[in-house]
Parts: structure tokens; sequence; C-alpha cells
């Protein structure tokens, strides 16, 4: 069966989007074939798009996100995901209230996939400059490529 990796941050419109895109890349990179999503805690930016300068740090680096559409998170990502990894510990914080008893999925957070990071937040470049926005792809991007060997192990 297909593993399925939903990341969850704040808005869903700027670090969570972006984990989805490095982990599609990474994974369609090396033909792995994983369903992959993301979504906010927070109901905000419900049916927008990413933010414009997560749109263009996505663009600079080859990937398109335009299309991505924010949504909540709710209870039946716990049954339909394996992996459901939070970009901060508010966010996991908030998941773990949310989490049915019945749920398998894994709960992470993103920088423990990153050597040295574990336990750590995923800073919120929302409102900052757009050089917070590079910083994000970098962390994303890290921790997709360590997804990518976890995924593939467990395939
Ligand atoms: P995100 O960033 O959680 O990485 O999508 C944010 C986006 C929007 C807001 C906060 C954080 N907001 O307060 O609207």
């Amino acid at each position: 069966m297909r593993q399925s990796v939903l990341f969850v941050c704040l808005g869903n419109i700027c670090r969570s989007p972006l984990a989805e895109a490095a982990l599609r890349e990474e994974c369609k990179n090396s033909a792995l074939n994983v369903i992959i999503d993301s979504a906010g805690t927070g109901d905000w930016h419900v049916d927008q798009p990413p933010d414009q300068r997560a749109q263009a740090v996505a663009a600079k680096n080859g990937v398109e996100i335009a299309h991505l559409r924010a949504r909540q998170v709710n209870s039946s990502d716990f049954r339909d995901f394996d992996h459901i990894i939070a970009l901060d510990n508010q966010n996991m914080a908030d998941l773990k209230i949310l989490r049915p008893s019945s749920s398998s999925a894994q709960l992470s957070l993103l920088f423990d996939h990153v050597d040295g990071k574990a336990g750590q937040d995923v800073s919120d470049p929302y409102y900052g400059g757009p050089e917070g926005f590079d910083q994000t792809w970098e962390e994303v991007t890290a921790a997709a490529k360590n997804l990518r060997i976890l995924l593939t192990s467990s395939k």
C-alpha cells in the first residue's frame, strides 16, 4: 500500500506547503510513490493559495505550488495518513489534542528528521521578509531528503 505523509503548520500557506512541495520533489526524483498533503491547525486561510513569498521561493527552486489550496486538519486525517509531521511544537500540541485515541498515525516534528535539530521548531516566516522563506525552503528540503530515506526503508 502507498505510504502517506501529511505536513501540518498553523496557516497552511507558508511552511507546510513548502514541506509538501519539497518531499514531493524528492520522491519524484527517486520514483517513490507516496501520498503527500499538507494542512493547517487554523482555518483563517482555508481555500487560499500559498503565500506569494512561498510560491516565489518554490518557483525559484523549480517547483510550482500555486495550485495548492489551504485546508484545516481534521480528525479523519489521523486515519488517512501514516505520518503526520508538525512544523513546530505548538502545531504538535494542537495535533495531540485533536488526535483520536484509535489513531495509529506516527506523529513527529519536521526537525526530528534533521540531524542535530530534533525537538526544534521550524520558524514561522509569515511575519518576516522573503529571506525567511529561503531559510524555510532549506530546512524543509533537508528534512525531505531524510524522510525519503525513511519512506524507502519502510516500503
Ligand atoms: P504558516 O504561517 O503556519 O507557516 O502557514 C502562517 C500563516 C498565516 C498566519 C500565521 C502563520 N496567520 O496568522 O494568518
